[in-house]
């Protein structure tokens, strides 16, 4: 790995696995990522990429339960996300760092949510 891709994934706040797999699949989870990005991109500008990291992955475990996305490093695992739900998980949890509790599916450990070790807010435009 170059020094300049050890740069680049240092700067990543957050990071977003969206499961796109078989039963998750039919909740559009595609759709979900672009709709997540182009958010992030209003609100962060166009570098966000450089800040949260969207990874599309396979089966979670979790299968009927979705879409299901998990978010690190606060390790909070996401159950029957909807379109109508990405906006506020990119502002309350993405952006502001607090979960998004009524689609928790489940958390890590009290050590992965010690709240003083977890990134402050990012600084994001004025919603429009
Ligand atoms: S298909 Fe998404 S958790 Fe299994």
């Amino acid at each position: 790995m170059s020094a300049e891709q050890t740069a680049c994934m240092e700067d990543y706040v957050r990071h977003v696995f969206i499961c796109t797999s078989t039963t998750c699949a039919e909740g559009d989870p595609f759709g979900l990522r672009l709709q997540m990005s182009r958010l992030l991109r209003e609100r962060l500008g166009p570098e966000f990429e450089q800040r949260v990291k969207i990874t599309k992955t396979l089966c979670l475990g979790h299968c009927g339960l979705g879409p299901n996305m998990v978010v690190y490093p606060e390790g909070v695992w996401y159950k029957g996300v909807r379109a109508a739900d990405i906006p506020e998980i990119v502002e309350r949890h993405l952006i502001g760092g607090q979960p998004v509790e009524r689609l928790v599916l489940h958390k890590l450990g009290p050590r992965s949510l010690a709240m003083e070790t977890l990134p402050p807010p990012l600084a994001a435009k004025d919603p429009a």
